[in-house]
């Protein structure tokens, strides 16, 4: 492998690793096993596909995995109500909406139901708030992951500029808060942006989330650039499926410094910070003091 592309396999299994150690060490002390909920409404095939993954290596790293498959036609108030009966449940420490919802569903109004503490996604108001405020929270596992991945290989951000493509409220308005806690400087693009290629061009760090096939260039991108690649997008070449980033992966591997793959780099650290995240809420709702994450980390 080209010591230019950062494997989020490696990184992750290393977390997961991890999340087990110290979910083993809580289960000694408090004879409780985190419990995540995961909640998927309606056939989406990319949303089933996460949702297997994610319940596999819940159960890979020792947590109880609890599924809740709902129907696409279910009322907004039976899932109201199965997120209140989750929130109650003393089994479950972690509850997660996969999203998107069908349109006749109020996606916000189901996350801010879901209670802050369980809130393994980091999308609830609260914690939202808390995270721009820079005080501890819940932190959506994706940015979370792609924190991860930049501490590990540049561990001072301080003074770098770093252009993030995509404002949503999953990666990209969350990675801001949490690059601007590492002292980094960050711009946010997104679709209105004007000559988004000359923004690119001034960047230390690149992270792409905006979900349009192998957009970004070896041309919009600086000698020496890390690329952060959020993206995954199902294409047809050649006549078969095949995943892509929202980089143009060969393109820029010629010319970056840094590239996480499509697939293989930051998709397994999502996964590995819902675990984490989940390790997180369970402290708290075991009476258990909560260790800091660099420590689970270290
Ligand atoms: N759909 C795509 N990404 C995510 C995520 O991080 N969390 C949830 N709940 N749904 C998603």
């Amino acid at each position: 492998m080209s010591d230019k592309i950062i494997d989020g396999k490696l990184i992750s299994s290393e977390i997961r690793e991890k999340v087990k150690k110290f979910g083993g060490q809580l289960k000694s002390k408090t004879g409780k096993v985190p419990g995540l909920a995961v909640v998927l409404v309606g056939e989406n095939p990319a949303s089933r596909v996460y949702v297997k993954n994610k319940i596999e290596k819940t159960i890979e790293v020792g947590f109880t995995s609890i599924e809740h498959k709902l129907n696409e036609k279910v009322s907004e108030n039976e899932l109201i109500d199965l997120v209140d009966k989750l929130n109650n449940d003393k089994n479950v420490q972690g509850i997660l909406v996969q999203l998107p919802l069908p349109k006749h569903v109020d996606s916000d109004k189901i996350l801010d139901r879901i209670k802050p503490e369980k809130d393994v996604d980091g999308f609830h108001a609260n914690n939202v708030g808390k995270l721009w405020s820079g005080l501890d929270s819940l932190v959506p596992c994706t940015p979370l992951g792609c924190s991860i991945i930049l501490k590990k290989i540049s561990k001072d951000l301080s003074g770098k500029h770093v252009v993030i493509i995509g404002r949503s409220n999953i990666v990209g308005k969350p990675m801001a808060a949490l690059l601007l806690g590492m002292n980094a400087t960050v711009t946010i693009c997104h679709s209105r942006t004007k000559d988004l290629e000359s923004v690119c061009k001034t960047a230390d760090i690149i992270v792409a989330a905006v979900g349009i096939p192998e957009m970004v260039k070896s041309y919009w991108i600086r000698e020496d650039a890390i690329i952060i690649d959020v993206g995954i997008n199902r294409v047809e070449r050649d006549e078969k499926k095949i995943l892509v980033g929202d980089v143009d992966y060969n393109d820029c591997l010629k010319k970056c410094s840094l590239i996480t793959p499509v697939p293989g780099g930051v998709g397994p650290m999502t996964i590995a910070c819902l675990l984490l995240n989940t390790l997180l809420a369970s402290y708290p709702q075991f009476g258990e003091p909560t260790p800091d994450l660099s420590s689970i980390l270290e």
